[in-house]
């Protein structure tokens, strides 16, 4: 076969070729390329917003697609990370996750699921009734931190339900940690069962060497990546690839297409399109940058008195993580004696310099191919200054953070049964006992502590109610200060 040509970029050839031919639409967008949109919004998002928004079909491309613009993008986009098939979603991860968790398993369908779950996998398991059998992320007790599963985990938990369709592993973590999902794939093949990761942290890792496995290498059958995240996607764009005959393209092409828009963004679509061309021809190169900035930048952040950059030596090894995506630079602050999120405040107040993830007792930068030695120097220059200005953020209130026994929770109804079922609200006090109707998430990552059909302990709620009065935030929550919860009536 042809080798397929990557200077080529389908979408915005498309879009190019639509203004140059003068389309005039009489369709949707109802803004009319921008021309009735009020100026005072050109003015801020600019006249090309509203230039590359137009319908897909009868628009982009004509009523019946022949132009083949978005089916040419994704077959570029697969053949330049491996993958058989590629789907651009506009509605981020949280669709492709779901549509990739329901073309393995269908309602009260057994589905193996890692604990550190994003929430938009157990809204997937609501809506469709899936039941999860958990595996437990590998906690570090003495960082408080969770690890993704080991392929042992997977293993017992494929003989315990030899019955389960298939298995989700979320990999690299939002802490850049990484699991050995070769091993994963291996264990799912020889039952014949797929493996899915959501893969949302690491669409950059098909283009260099040096960053961790990339799921479709690691032979998983469905991965789920956003573009927005570490890569150059705008907000939303996402993509999920597939390869082997464990699932069917048309089988993933049909979930996707239930849960997602009938009006998708062809300037998501566009920006995708773009990204992929930009990776094909200078990856490689933005990444030998990108990773020794990161290497420069993890140094002098250790040289600052009372951080730790956490790398390998922390988070890798027998009973860790397998692997690290360096440009997810966590830094602990326990020196500090402040907790991160104050830290993360402040920096944002004196510095107008925006942290990724905030918690007890870290904060994060994300370094990716767009830094370079200005921006770098502008984050160094905010921690420093935040060091040395510990002493306002003092004391801080102190988060009991549970052990792993204290932070899981036993599953003892369906999380769809338990979302749908007659909720009350009862006061956090009282709801010790009681199972939970609701999502409890601290935001960022966005893994729930308590998910619908869990039964909730004291101890977990202490450490909610206790985040949020030091700072963590819980958007899902019905009462965000988890004062009161909605808890399953006559649980
Ligand atoms: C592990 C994981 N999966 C899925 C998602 C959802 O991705 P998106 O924001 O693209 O919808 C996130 C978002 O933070 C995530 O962290």
């Amino acid at each position: 076969m042809e080798p397929l040509d990557h200077s080529r970029a389908p979408v915005l050839e498309a879009l190019t070729a639509y203004h140059g031919s003068g389309q005039l639409p009489f369709t949707p967008p109802g803004h009319k390329q921008g021309r009735g949109a009020d100026p005072r919004v050109r003015a801020v998002v600019g006249e090309e917003v509203f230039r590359a928004d137009l319908l897909a079909v009868s628009g982009l491309d004509d009523r019946r697609s022949t132009g083949g613009v978005l089916a040419r993008a994704q077959e570029l986009m697969a053949d330049a990370v491996g993958a058989e098939h590629t789907f651009f979603s506009t509605c981020g991860s949280s669709l492709s996750v779901k549509a990739a968790m329901l073309s393995a398993a269908g309602p009260h369908e057994k589905l193996i699921v890692g604990r550190d779950a994003h929430k938009s996998v157990v809204s997937g398991l609501i809506l469709s009734g899936v039941r999860p059998v958990w595996v437990e992320p590998r906690w570090d007790p003495e960082l408080r931190l969770a690890h993704p599963p080991s392929p042992a985990a997977f293993e017992a938990a494929l003989a315990e339900h030899p019955d389960a369709r298939g298995a989700l592993v979320t990999s690299p973590t939002p802490y850049g940690t990484c699991t050995d999902l070769t091993a994963i794939a291996e264990i799912c093949h020889a039952r014949d069962r797929p493996l899915i990761v959501d893969e949302a942290w690491g669409a950059h890792l098909p283009f260099h060497p040096d960053l961790p496995t990339w799921a479709m290498d690691a032979g998983a059958d469905v991965c789920v990546t956003s573009v927005h995240k570490m890569g150059s996607g705008l907000e939303q764009g996402s993509v999920f690839h597939l390869q082997g005959g464990l699932i069917a393209p048309e089988v993933l092409k049909a979930r996707e297409d239930l849960l997602g828009t009938t009006s998708p963004s062809v300037l998501i679509y566009a920006v995708l399109d773009g990204w992929r061309r930009q990776m094909v021809e200078h990856g490689r190169a933005l990444y030998d940058g990108a990773l020794a900035l990161a290497a420069r930048t993890r140094e002098r952040i250790a040289s600052i008195d009372g951080m730790r950059p956490h790398g390998r030596e922390d988070f890798c090894g027998p009973g860790l993580a397998a692997d690290l995506d360096p440009l997810q630079i966590i830094i602990d602050i326990t020196a500090l004696g402040t907790t991160g999120y104050r830290a993360a405040d402040w920096i944002r107040e004196h510095h107008a310099v925006n942290l990724h993830l905030a918690d007890h007792r870290r904060i994060s930068a994300q370094l990716t191919h767009a830094d370079d030695r200005d921006t770098v120097e502008t984050l160094l220059h905010a921690l420093s200054d935040v060091a040395e200005h510990a002493s306002w953020l003092r004391p801080a209130p102190t988060v009991e953070v549970p052990d792993p026994d204290g932070m899981r929770l036993e599953q003892v109804m369906l999380p769809r049964d338990a979302f749908f079922s007659r909720a009350e609200r009862v006061d956090v006090e009282e709801a010790a006992g009681r199972i939970s109707a609701e999502m409890l998430t601290p935001y960022p990552p966005g893994i729930p502590a308590a998910l619908p059909g869990e039964r909730l302990t004291a101890e977990l709620l202490r450490y909610l109610r206790g985040g949020v009065e030091a700072g963590m935030v819980v958007p899902d929550a019905a009462d965000p200060g988890v004062r009161t919860v909605r808890v399953v009536a006559g649980s």
